[in-house]
């Protein structure tokens, strides 16, 4: 009988602190207007200045568990997505929530796909139950992106944000509940489209500043084909026509790009889930952070098919459909 990965929960938080594109006005050199209509952005939120990315990730990754029914002994692979972990790059992220979890000799791993964190980790995941290397994964995107954002750089402080979401994957027989598919690309002759110095490349020692540097533009020319493609794509192989789709769930980059890529899918505005407009971009949590919403909203049932599909630094990009088992 063929094994499935199956997403059983889902979970996610938000800090508390907001900073609205008002406070962002007084900042630097832009406007409500601009951020509104070049992006769908009106607010972000903030992490505590004691608060890290794996502060997060464990509230996120506590409300996951609680909904999954299981505790931390029960998972045995922790991955953790993000571009803003703790530390530059030892512990990982992924290590320090296991302790915090109170994980015991769980093996935990960060991965490092930038925006497209959570589509690798899915992907990851799923293989690691499929093949009987895993019976239960928890996976994370959090991130603490506003640590590693130039406040005085009006072309990326408008766009980031903080958060963190969760889910609980676990291995099912019962294909009306498995992930269908995950499909994973990138592109490294376009690495300098999206970057953070602070690595053997740029030191901070030799003036490498450690902020997000962002091609927006040229990032922008290439999305809505990139993404549409991969999403057209993997529906095809999978022979799931845009009617089936129940969610569309993006990653929250920007508003026009999700639109276009809608619109270019033949998928309904009331399908696409938007939290761009309130959380700004969350990097590796936007996807996981979306989820959450309409399951919180309760416009997620279980059975329902989700077509997911994120864009990023690297470049990456990756589409996946998945049935919600929670
Ligand atoms: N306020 C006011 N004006 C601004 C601001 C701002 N915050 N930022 C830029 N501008 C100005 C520019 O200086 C430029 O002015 P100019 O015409 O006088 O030179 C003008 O606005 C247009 O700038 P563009 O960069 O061409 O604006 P664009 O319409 O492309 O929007 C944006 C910028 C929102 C960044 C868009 O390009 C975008 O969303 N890019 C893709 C982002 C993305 O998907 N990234 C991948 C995921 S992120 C990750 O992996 C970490």
């Amino acid at each position: 009988m063929k094994r499935f990965a199956s997403i059983v929960s889902i979970g996610a938080y938000a800090p508390p602190k907001i900073l609205t594109n008002a406070d962002l006005e007084k900042m630097v050199d832009t406007s409500d207007e601009w951020i509104l209509k070049r992006t769908g952005i009106r607010e972000r939120r903030i992490a505590a200045d004691n608060e890290a990315a794996s502060d997060l990730g464990v509230c996120a990754a506590k409300i996951a568990l609680e909904r999954a029914n299981r505790r931390i002994e029960d998972i045995d692979l922790i991955i953790l997505a993000s571009l803003s972990g703790d530390f530059h790059s030892m512990p990982s992220t992924a290590c320090v929530l296991a302790g915090k979890l109170g994980a015991k000799n769980t093996p935990a791993f960060d991965l490092l796909a930038a925006c497209s964190g959570f589509i690798y980790a899915l992907s990851a995941a799923k293989a690691y139950i499929e093949s009987g290397m895993a019976e239960s994964v928890l996976l994370v995107g959090a991130e603490a992106a506003s640590r590693f954002i130039d406040y005085s750089d009006r072309s990326t402080c408008v766009l980031f944000g903080d958060g963190a979401g969760a889910c609980v994957l676990a291995a099912t027989d019962d294909p009306k509940k498995a992930v269908i598919d995950v499909e994973i690309a990138s592109n490294g002759k376009k690495w300098d489209f999206l970057t953070i110095d602070g690595g053997s490349r740029s030191t901070i020692q030799s003036g490498g500043a450690p902020y997000i540097k962002m091609k927006g533009h040229e990032t922008f020319k290439i999305a809505v084909r990139i993404i549409s493609a991969s999403a057209a794509a993997i529906c095809k192989k999978n022979g799931v026509t845009s009617e089936e789709i129940d969610h569309f769930i993006p990653h929250q980059a920007n508003e026009r790009i999700i639109r276009a890529v809608g619109t270019a899918l033949g998928i309904g505005e009331e399908r696409i889930v938007l939290t761009v407009d309130r959380y700004g971009n969350t990097s590796a949590a936007s996807i996981p952070m979306a989820i959450n919403h309409i399951y919180e909203e309760k416009r997620l049932k279980t059975g329902d098919l989700m077509l997911l599909d994120a864009f990023g630094g690297g470049l990456t990009w990756g589409s996946a459909l998945a049935r919600f088992a929670g």
